[in-house]
């Protein structure tokens, strides 16, 4: 088994350049555990500038990239250009998902373009509560999963898979240690071979309070922390309960 616990904190569009910097500054007031990898993404706009703050433990990602190499893409930014400043891309978090905007399929181009480039993808998937209650929500997670390995080939286990429920996100409602414990090993199933090598993140309200429950679950391997990724005492807890 080569799966190491992982803690990303996406900042989504917040920070002024000198938020961002401190928050920076703050974040790597503390130690990082042994056998962890911490990952910040900042806005585009402040990658460069963030980059230069850091020290060793704490790494660095983008939110997003382009399925395309390059070309007449107004505003998109490859996975290429990224590679030049960080190591790490967020995919098909659900903010992009939303009404439609990213397909499966283009989610999948994405990951192997950052794959191609030589950046390691969290790729995210989650259903929605109309889904959930339905009893859908394994269908619908297992064919986001489907699409992002087809896409990645079947060989390739340089990715990160982050299961966000949407109704989750942003709500303060996560949800519970054994149902991101459950759909979480039902990704790793799906992953096949892949399962033992590649992490999977829970995501979803994930605070100091609740963060040492899903880090305790057997196919948990890490946290996507998004409000709390924001406030550094918040932040740095959630890696302490690792
Ligand atoms: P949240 O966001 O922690 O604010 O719910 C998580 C995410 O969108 O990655």
């Amino acid at each position: 088994m080569n799966r190491r616990i992982l803690i990303a904190g996406n900042w989504k569009m917040n920070t002024t350049r000198n938020e961002a910097l401190q928050l920076i500054t703050a974040i790597q007031q503390a130690p990082v555990p042994d056998g962890v990898d911490v990952v910040i993404f900042p806005p585009f706009v402040w990658l460069e500038a963030v980059g230069r703050s850091l020290r060793d433990q704490v790494q660095l990602g983008a939110q997003d990239c382009s399925a395309e190499a390059r070309g007449a893409f107004t505003g998109q930014v490859s996975a290429e250009q990224i590679r030049e400043l960080c190591d790490w891309v967020i995919v098909g978090h659900s903010e992009r998902r939303r009404d439609g905007s990213e397909s499966n399929e283009l989610v999948g181009r994405k990951a192997a373009a950052a794959i191609a480039a030589g950046l390691t993808p969290i790729a995210c998937v989650g259903e929605s509560i109309e889904t959930r209650e339905s009893g859908r929500a394994e269908a619908f997670v297992g064919s986001q999963i489907d699409a992002i390995l087809e896409a990645a080939g079947p060989d390739t286990t340089d990715l990160v898979i982050a299961y966000e429920p949407i109704w989750a996100i942003g709500t303060g409602v996560s949800a519970t240690a054994d149902d991101a414990q459950a759909m979480c090993a039902f990704i790793r199933g799906r992953l096949g071979r892949r399962g033992e090598n590649v992490s999977v993140l829970y995501g979803g309200s994930v605070v100091p309070e609740n963060a040492s429950a899903y880090l305790a679950q057997n196919d948990v391997d890490g946290l996507l922390v998004g409000g709390a990724s924001l406030k550094a005492d918040q932040f740095l807890a959630i890696v302490g309960a690792c």
